[in-house]
């Protein structure tokens, strides 16, 4: 059985093709896919499977849910995006931060992100904490990522390569610098730098180095440094479902 995406019109259909031409040319000018990937993630990383509450649908912009600790700097990205967004009223915003996210993947050199509108806005934010903590390792990365929203160990290896891109920011998170040399450039780099071990001016969490110490974890994270061509395979299925996270039944 293939997964069941709701109906949506031809009218919606093109205005998320041509908000997807802005978006490419927007971030690409801002330099910004860094921070748009972040504020995907962080929309959807919240859903709870137990109680199909919060997920990728839009909340993100309230302040209650950008007053979240773990969400610091993202009222950057929901204000960069709004111009943008006012163009596409028809659009929904939790579409709209997804589509940035892939879009985000793709203007740097990632691998090409299905897409599939008719997410519906919902009214109300998820509680906080269900984030992951960087100063935790590979118990809470799966309490998170598998019991929480419902993904798989290869998932949670994939997704961690999306810190191929960006920083962090003292002031937001506590933490300071990039995790690879190319920040703007979607590749595996963050694998082989994570197995290359600290170097100056370059960035491992916690939660980074905690997927060295892992008999699951360490595997993969070996054979997406040699293997750029799998990471982007595994990457794009796992980018893909958690965008999808509580949206569409598998
Ligand atoms: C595995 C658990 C994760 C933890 C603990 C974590 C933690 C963090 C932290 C602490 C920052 C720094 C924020 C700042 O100071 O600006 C950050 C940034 C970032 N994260 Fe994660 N993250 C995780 C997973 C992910 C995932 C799954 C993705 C996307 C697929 C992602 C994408 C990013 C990006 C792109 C940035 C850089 C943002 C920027 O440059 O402004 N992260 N993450």
């Amino acid at each position: 059985m293939g997964k069941h995406y709701p109906h949506v019109s031809e009218e919606y259909k093109a205005a998320v093709q041509k908000a997807k031409r802005k978006l490419t040319g927007f971030i690409a000018e801002k330099r910004c896919a860094p921070l748009m990937l972040r504020l995907a993630w962080h929309s959807a990383g919240t859903f709870d499977v137990s109680t199909k509450t919060g997920g990728p649908f839009g909340t993100i912009r309230h302040e209650a849910e950008l007053a979240h600790g773990a969400n610091n700097g993202l009222d950057i990205a929901v204000r960069l995006l709004q111009p943008i967004k006012d163009e596409f009223p028809i659009i929904s915003y939790a579409d709209f931060y997804q589509l940035a996210g892939v879009v985000a993947v793709q203007v740097t050199g990632g691998p090409e992100i299905p897409f599939h509108p008719g997410r519906e806005d919902k009214p109300e934010p998820p509680v906080e904490g269900r984030l992951p903590d960087a100063k935790k390792g590979c118990d809470h990365l799966r309490d998170v990522f598998i019991k929480q929203m419902g993904l798989t160990d290869q998932d949670i290896v994939a997704l961690s390569g999306g810190h191929t891109l960006g920083a962090a920011h003292k002031e937001r998170s506590g933490f300071e610098g990039p995790w690879t040399s190319n920040p703007l450039i979607f590749d595996n780099s963050y694998f082989t730098e994570l197995l290359t071990g600290e170097k100056d001016g370059l960035l491992q969490l916690p939660s980074d180095k905690a997927l060295l110490n892992d008999p699951v974890f360490r595997p993969l994270v070996e054979k997406y440094a040699a293997d750029e061509d799998a990471f982007f395979a595994d990457y794009a299925l796992a980018h893909l479902k958690l965008s999808e996270l509580g949206f569409v039944e598998a």
